[in-house]
C-alpha cells in the first residue's frame, strides 16, 4: 500500500499564503516521491479552490478538514460533499479532536459524514484518540476502539478500501510530545484488527496514519512501524522546507 502524507493546515494561511506553500512544495518536492508516497494539503474552505488551480494537474492531492453531511439545504455556514468535489477534494479529514472538543462533534456526527463521504466518492481520514487523562488511566485502547467501532457502523465492506484512519493521541498534538514508534504501534495493530474484524483482509488495504507533533527528525522512526502507513501533519506543514523534509525523510526508510 502506497503511504500517505497530509498537512492539516487548520486554520492557517490566508489565500496568498496557502498557495505561495503549495506552490513551494511542487518546488522542493522531487518528482519520484510521487510514485512512492502519496502527498496531500489540507487547506482551510476558502483556499481549496485556489489550490486545487495550482494542483490539479499536478500528483498533490486536496484534502478538506470538515463537511457536512446533508446534500444541500438550509445549513447556514456548512459545505457539502458535492461543493467538495467540485473544488477537486479526494480527501477529507473527519473527527479531528479539535473539532470533537471545541466544536461538539459527536461519533453520531462523525459516523454520518464517514458514510455520506465514501457515497459521495471522497475518501475520509478518520481522527481518533486518547487524552493524556485516558491514557494515564489505562483506558486509551477503550477510547480509541469505541471511536473506530462508533464511526465506521454500517460501512459497506465494498467502501472499506477508501477509508484512512488517523491515529492522533490528544496529548500529542501540537505538544511537540510525539508518541513514541512503539507506542504508535501499539495502538496502530490495535485498529487494525478491529478494521479486520469489520473488513475482512481489506483491513491490510486501509491506511493507518500516525498524527501528532510529527517532524522531519522523527518521521523516520514512525514510518518504520509495520503499522503506521503515513502521518497526518499539523504545525510541521505549515513551512515548505519542514514538510517537505518530512516526506523525504520518511521515503528514506519505506
Ligand atoms: P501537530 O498537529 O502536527 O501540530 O501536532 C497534528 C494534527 O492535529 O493533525
Amino acid at each position: 500500500m502506497k503511504p500517505l502524507i497530509c498537512g492539516n493546515w487548520k486554520m492557517h494561511k490566508d489565500v496568498y499564503e496557502a498557495t505561495s506553500l503549495v506552490k513551494g512544495l511542487l518546488v522542493e518536492l522531487p518528482s519520484e516521491v510521487y510514485r512512492r508516497i502519496e502527498v496531500a494539503v489540507a487547506p482551510s474552505y476558502v483556499c481549496l479552490y485556489p489550490v486545487h488551480l495550482i494542483v490539479e494537474d499536478t500528483p498533490i492531492f486536496l484534502a478538506a478538514q470538515n463537511v457536512y453531511y446533508e446534500k444541500e439545504g438550509a445549513y447556514t455556514g456548512e459545505v457539502s460533499i458535492g461543493m467538495l468535489k467540485s473544488v477537486g477534494c479526494s480527501y477529507c479529514i473527519v473527527g479531528h479532536s479539535e473539532r470533537r472538543k471545541l466544536f461538539g462533534e459527536t461519533d453520531t456526527a462523525v459516523n454520518l459524514k464517514i458514510k455520506a463521504l465514501l457515497d459521495g466518492g471522497i475518501a475520509p481520514i478518520l481522527c481518533v484518540g486518547e487524552t493524556l487523562e485516558e491514557r494515564e488511566a489505562g483506558k486509551t485502547l477503550d477510547v480509541v476502539g469505541h471511536q473506530v467501532f462508533e464511526a465506521l457502523k454500517g460501512v459497506k465492506i465494498s467502501s472499506a478500501k477508501d477509508i484512512v484512519v488517523a491515529y492522533e493521541p490528544v496529548w500529542a498534538i501540537g505538544t511537540g510530545r510525539v508518541a513514541h514508534p512503539e507506542q504508535a504501534q501499539e495502538v496502530h495493530a490495535f485498529i487494525r484488527n478491529i478494521l479486520k474484524d469489520l473488513f475482512g483482509d481489506l483491513a491490510n488495504d486501509i491506511k493507518i496514519l500516525y498524527g501528532g507533533s510529527v517532524k522531519p527528525d522523527n518521521i523516520k522512526g514512525l514510518m518504520r512501524e509495520r503499522d503506521i502507513n503515513g502521518a497526518l501533519v499539523g504545525g510541521a506543514s505549515l513551512k515548505v522546507r519542514d514538510f517537505s523534509e518530512i516526506v523525504i525523510n520518511a521515503l528514506e526508510v519505506i
